[in-house]
């Protein structure tokens, strides 16, 4: 038998100790070798290779996706999803059959896929892909099609994936908005979530959860949704949702953001939300995920696929939807009046430009990150609805460059954090020009005074700022709220520069995965 393993077994202590005393001997320590002693016992034991695996996925417990093959049926491959395990993806081809973690494996030999279910496992072989439960019900699976190309999963004339989906934001945001805008009545168009009148009036709290990158995009969501559609929005990140009793109801959406739509605590965060009664959404990157699959309504992120690591055209894309989500809820709530309406959605059709403008800005950023390269640490501070920004850019600093990084909200730092500052913690300061903006100078100026080398991220002719930063990266003058999706552009790519010039991997840093499938 060989076995291909993601997740964790967690009962494997126990099926371990029934293997040792049949007389098994184990070669290692893993849990994934209890998965082959387990199908060849089956096998010893006069069950065919299909039994075999049904037998053994069904006695294994936690998040698990398993594929097994034998030695004597070399032509067929048999492969379980257990749990909330990441994703399998059958491709169906013309005389071949593919299986995959994610879709961008695949996309050069098939656009045609099949999402493999929790406990559901499916028998391969080069003429035929056959899905049944765990229980041995014969499933039908339904076929779709993935729009996007395998060119957009190359890395075309970029060094790095992560270089390339940085770019990619001037398309991917065009794209969000495309079909989803009436610019001439100043509406927005979401059918995939299924949103109605009656539902929007009756929604009377939101939560948010999310991992990471998209917990952060969350929390610039909180402000959208509060100042829009004036609905309390809270956001708990995934792996602590459902450990937090969650006060759910009929009249609670959780909202979940996930590029993946595989992330294990998202996914434990939405069944913790199904669970209680609650609305679920989902705003998913990844067609066909189950973080799609299992929303009461969804936003697809308009972006293709993201394969660096570090993630950031499935940021950005998320803010946009989130606004745009904002509107629309405002709108059937009666929260907001016409003209307020059409001046926001007026606002959208600035940001694809908004983004290209700081995508300009790469050679002095570039130079900027050379002065940076050997820094220990970092300290990024932001206010208001800019704030989430500064934890963003701090994390994409931290997870590509290692170096340690800190976002904090710029009005706590006289509760502590100012002690850290002297001439060798450089201070990044997200200063564009929006309410919090005089606050952020102030910022500016007690960092100066203890030393500090501040690096501001600032509106383009301001002066104030100029005059008193060490480096200024430049952004385009932008509506506030939509200020973000800007703000984080030239912090996705000092980062992304500051680990080039170490000569680290950006698109593979040390001990991350793309999707973290398991807890
Ligand atoms: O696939 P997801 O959006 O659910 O992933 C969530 C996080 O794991 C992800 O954003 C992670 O924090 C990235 N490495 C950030 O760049």
């Amino acid at each position: 038998m060989v076995v291909v393993h993601n997740g964790i077994v967690e009962n494997f202590l126990e099926l371990k100790d029934e293997l040792t005393s049949e007389g098994i001997v184990f070669n290692s320590d893993t849990d994934t070798e209890t998965i082959v002693h387990l199908a060849e016992n089956h096998k010893a034991s006069g069950a065919g290779f299909e039994e075999a695996a049904r037998r053994t996925f069904n006695q294994i417990e936690g998040a698990n996706v398993v594929l097994l093959m034998s030695i004597e049926e070399p032509d067929k491959i048999i492969a379980a999803r257990i749990g909330n395990a990441g994703g399998v993806v059958l491709g169906i081809g013309e005389n071949e059959n593919y299986l995959a973690s994610d879709i961008p494996a695949i996309l050069e030999h098939t656009r045609k896929v099949i999402f493999l279910e929790s406990r559901q496992m499916a028998v391969v072989t080069r003429d035929g892909i056959r899905i049944e439960t765990l229980d041995g019900q014969v499933v039908q699976p339904e076929i779709h099609t993935i729009s996007f190309d395998a060119v957009s999963a190359e890395k075309g004339e970029y060094r790095h994936f992560m270089q390339k989906e940085i770019h990619e934001q001037v398309r991917a945001l065009t794209d969000t908005l495309a079909g989803r805008i009436d610019f001439k009545e100043g509406r927005i168009r979401l059918p995939e979530l299924k949103l109605t009148p009656e539902l929007a009036k009756r929604i009377q709290r939101i939560y948010i959860t999310a991992c990471g990158t998209a917990a952060y995009a969350g929390m610039v969501g909180k402000y959208l949704i509060e100042k829009i559609a004036r609905i309390p929005v809270e956001v708990v990140i995934g792996s602590e949702f459902r450990y937090s009793d969650p006060i759910v109801d009929e009249n609670t959406v959780v909202l979940a953001i996930s590029q993946s739509g595989e992330t294990a605590d998202t996914l434990a965060a939405m069944e913790e939300g199904r669970r209680k009664g609650g609305i679920l959404w989902s705003i998913v990157n990844a067609i066909g995920s189950q973080a799609m699959r299992i929303a009461d309504g969804y936003i697809a992120m308009q972006t293709g696929p993201e394969i660096g690591v570090a993630s950031t055209k499935a940021f950005t894309a998320p803010l946009v939807d989130q606004y745009m989500l904002a509107i629309l809820l405002a709108n059937m709530r009666g929260a907001i009046d016409e003209k307020t309406r059409r001046e926001l959605v007026a606002d959208l059709r600035l940001v694809p430009d908004l983004a290209g403008r700081v995508m300009d800005t790469e050679a002095e950023i570039e130079k900027v990150a050379h002065t940076l390269k050997d820094i220990r640490g970092c300290l990024y501070l932001g206010r208001g609805i800019n704030m989430p920004i500064a934890y963003e850019g701090a994390l994409k600093l931290k997870e590509i460059s290692y170096i340690h990084a800190e976002g904090y909200p710029a009005g706590e730092m006289k509760h502590g954090p100012i002690a850290l500052i002297d001439e060798e913690m450089p201070v990044l300061c997200l200063a564009p020009k929006d309410p919090w903006h005089e606050k952020m100078i102030s910022q500016i100026q007690q960092a100066k005074a203890r030393g500090g080398t501040v690096i501001a991220v600032a509106t383009e002719g301001d002066e104030l700022v100029k005059g008193m930063a060490d480096h200024v990266l430049w952004i385009p003058e932008a509506p506030w709220m939509l200020s973000p999706v800007v703000t984080v552009l030239p912090l996705q790519m000092l980062a992304y520069h500051i680990a080039t010039i170490r000569g680290l991997d950006v698109d593979q840093p040390r001990n991350l995965a793309k999707s973290v499938t398991v807890e």
